[in-house]
């Protein structure tokens, strides 16, 4: 078992959440289940994130229960000669609190023998909320033994809090630790892009058929190469087309001389996502039509990416990219002016979202999408109601988020042109995403997945390499 920080920084999150309990509130938080694929064989197991990130501990079947004073106990799977030399290597309770710097540990089997004496006497209980099948019934069982001892002393905690709100909180800016890691991570998937990118070229080059799962098994390779774990999330590689849907995986599709590819694919490190999107050339050079929407999309980035800093709303990017998109949507012909009206109308009626319907980013960390509230708390009483142009829906308005230091985000920008009446044929089934992972910083924000360029000239520079 290797942590990959000190026990230290761990224990250090751990009360910093123990202090927002109360004195007398208690934390219960299990690890993700294993998920079984079919048969006797599972998933490949990947660890809770909220555990994760006040444990560093990896192994299934644990759970963590944080009191208000500060202590952890921790329950684990126990040594077991038998199923180690099936499954692996077990830290075991033993072990444990020397090598997690938690207080107590128990075997799993203790579990709900001892949650009942640990539930007596505390006044709130604190788990995350609607994250793990059962555990509410597994804490109203806990919670009913202690009741059933209220004639013996027993004093039962009358309070359910959310975990996901204190973590959730703690989650989204990001420390040096973290900070570090998803540079590391955003690194080894900035140069798995590029080797995707130029086995295109090359293949294509040598007159050799090409297949999505050809780029796909080259992101793989790097990632693993470079020691990480797994993809973050299940890669998109979409040749042509494809692109225009936008949950697309890679898949089979021929790449074909003279189409555009859209990867978007990031690998996770040490329990932290990186996600990165480019789309190039699949024989490394840009046609008039995809070099005109790629450059579009590009000063739309741009324009988000400078929107990004400390004080700055979470909504500011995508404003500012959508005020880009219409314009450049306009000037292309792609809307009609007599038909949407000016800039001002395109964006208050949403006439833009037949070519870019989601939003320019998202929360980045352990998770893909990552925890964090996109309202400011402080502000989330107040709201507006407003009617959606689109759907029709009534649609509350908060205050969003005001962007600090150290939190992380991805700026993703898009276009994605299906064939229609009235839409230019050279656009048609022209799609394209650029995706940078950011960190805010006071005056702006650190990009940490330039490692693969995105400017038209050095994508063809790369692919000619
Ligand atoms: N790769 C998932 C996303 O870009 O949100
Ligand atoms: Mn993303
Ligand atoms: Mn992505």
């Amino acid at each position: 078992m290797n942590l990959s920080a000190t026990p230290s920084l761990y224990a250090e999150r751990r009360a910093r959440l123990a202090a927002q309990l109360g004195p007398k509130g208690i934390a219960i938080l299990p690890t993700a289940p294993e998920q079984q694929r079919n048969r006797d064989g599972d998933f490949l197991y990947r660890h809770d994130s909220y555990f994760y990130y006040l444990s560093g501990f990896t192994e299934p079947k644990a759970w963590l229960v944080i009191t208000g004073d500060g202590k952890t106990t921790l329950f684990c799977a126990p040594k077991d000669m038998e199923r180690e030399i099936w499954d692996g290597y077990r830290l075991g309770p033993d072990a444990a609190p020397a090598q997690l710097g938690v207080d107590a540990a128990y075997s799993i089997t203790e579990l709900a023998a001892q949650m009942p004496g640990l539930l007596d006497g505390r006044d709130a209980v604190w788990y995350p909320f609607a994250t793990h099948k059962g555990l509410e019934t597994q804490v109203d069982g806990w919670l009913g033994s202690v009741r059933g001892r209220v004639r013996l002393g027993a004093l039962c905690p009358d309070q359910l809090r959310d975990l996901c709100g204190p973590l959730d909180e703690m989650r989204l800016v990001k420390d040096g630790h973290e900070q570090a890691t998803m540079r590391r991570a955003a690194q080894i998937s900035a140069g798995a892009h590029i080797r995707a990118m130029q086995l295109s070229a090359r293949m294509l080059r040598d007159g050799q058929e090409v297949r999505e799962y050809h780029l796909d098994a080259e992101l793989l390779h790097e990632f693993r190469r470079q020691g990480s774990q797994y993809p973050a999330y299940g890669s998109i590689v979409a040749a042509g087309a494809n692109a225009c849907v936008l949950h697309y995986r890679a898949d089979a599709g021929r790449v074909a001389d003279g189409e555009l590819v859209l990867i978007d694919a990031g690998c996770e490190l040490d329990g932290y996502a990186s996600d990165i999107t480019r789309t190039f050339p699949a024989n490394g050079k840009f046609s008039g039509p995809q070099r005109a929407l790629y450059e579009l999309v590009l000063a739309s980035q741009e324009a988000a990416i400078a929107a990004t800093h400390a004080g700055a709303r979470f909504t500011d990017p995508h404003d500012a990219t959508v005020k880009v998109l219409a314009q450049g949507l306009l000037d292309l012909g792609l809307l009609d002016k007599n038909k949407v009206g000016t800039l001002a109308d395109v964006i208050e009626k949403r006439a833009y979202s037949t070519f870019y319907m989601h939003r320019t980013g998202h929360w980045l960390g352990m998770d893909v999408h990552d925890c964090g509230s996109y309202v400011e708390p402080a502000e989330a009483g107040r709201f507006t109601e407003r009617k959606d142009p689109l759907s029709g829906d009534t649609v509350k308005d908060r205050p969003s988020r005001i962007l600090q230091a150290g939190m992380v985000l991805t700026v993703e920008p898009g276009l994605y042109v299906r064939p229609a009446d009235g839409v230019p044929v050279q656009f048609h089934n022209i799609g394209i995403r650029i995706e940078d992972d950011a960190i805010v910083t006071a005056a702006g924000c650190e990009l940490i997945s330039r490692g693969v360029p995105v400017a038209v000239d050095e994508i063809e520079a790369l692919m000619r390499g």
